[in-house]
């Protein structure tokens, strides 16, 4: 597919991250810094920040389109937001998030699925949520050679099922079959793991345990990397915001400053001002008004 064109100003020594670098800078103790995209100027900020990976999380349902939840999430939603994304990313490992129902029917079509997603979406790999009872379809995706992500804890797909947005792994059972997830997953060949709503020190436990880089949200800073939604650090999202987040920007606020800027100055006609206006020579403007004169009296 050459539909995209990654386009950015990056150094010509730029390092093309990869599913090795996950796995090397967990061997080096380093942090990986994750987080989600879903359009290209944000992509090539992200890029240029020298984020680590860029997850297109179904989280767009809600931060961008406006669903109630990530259920009616669609492949062509999902794959649309990848392409813009992989046009604008040239560094970040790129992963695209599996939408519900796009990998729960059969294995065939998980891995049909995950396979548009590097072939039209532009990924390097996808993730996808959940544990034991996705084995098989991990196993698959991965013999076809696309790189899989797991994510465990909190499965905002499973929201019906789960009963609500509550953090996981808060019972001894519960923790317990979260670990045994983890290295259900691990033994499947995922190259890491994303670990959402979970106590922080099972989320550590875990990490420790397993050799593949888990990646935390709302899961404490024992993790071997973070990730979060964009538009809730940036304060871009208004509508809630999770206990876990920080909010490095207030976007939000910003564009309201700027939106009511605008509005009182066409109100008030300060805008356009000349610096903004084209402008034709004044010889070709009277030859215009004269021509215009003419042309009335014919
Ligand atoms: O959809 C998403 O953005 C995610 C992250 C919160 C991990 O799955």
């Amino acid at each position: 597919m050459s539909t995209i064109a990654p386009d950015t100003d990056l150094p010509l020594d730029y390092k093309k991250k990869t599913i090795k670098t996950f796995h090397q800078k967990k061997e080096r103790g380093e942090s990986i810094a994750m987080l989600t995209g879903y359009d290209y100027p944000t992509a090539l900020a992200l890029d240029r920040s020298g984020i680590d990976a860029i997850l297109v999380g179904d989280s767009l349902g809600m931060v961008v389109l406006g669903y109630e939840n990530t259920v009616p999430v669609t492949m062509e939603e999902m794959l649309h937001h990848c392409r813009a994304v992989a046009r604008g990313a040239r560094s970040a490992l790129l992963i695209g998030d599996m939408p519900f129902m796009s990998y729960q029917v059969s294995v065939e079509l998980a891995v049909s699925n995950a396979g548009r997603f590097l072939q039209e979406g532009g990924m390097h790999a996808v993730k996808l949520e959940g544990g034991r009872e996705r084995l098989d379809t991990i196993r698959a995706i991965i013999s076809g050679g696309i790189p899989v992500m797991g994510h465990l804890g909190l499965t905002p797909q499973s929201i019906h099922a789960l009963g609500g947005y509550h953090p996981q792994g808060r019972t001894t059972a519960d923790a317990r079959r979260i670990l045994e997830d983890a290295l259900f997953l691990e033994e499947a060949g995922c190259f890491s793991l994303v670990l959402e709503s979970v106590p922080a020190r099972l989320a550590e436990f875990i990490s420790k345990r397993i050799s593949i880089p888990t990646i935390g949200i709302g899961a404490g800073s024992g993790c071997d990397g973070q990730v979060l939604v964009v538009h809730d650090m940036l304060g871009f999202f208004d509508r809630f915001t999770p206990k876990f987040v920080k909010k490095y920007a207030d976007l939000h606020g910003e564009m309201q400053r700027a939106f009511g800027e605008y509005i009182s100055d066409v109100v008030a006609r300060r805008y356009p001002s000349r610096e903004h206006t084209v402008e034709i020579p004044e010889k070709e403007w009277q030859l215009f008004l004269g021509e215009i004169a003419v042309d009335k009296h014919k």
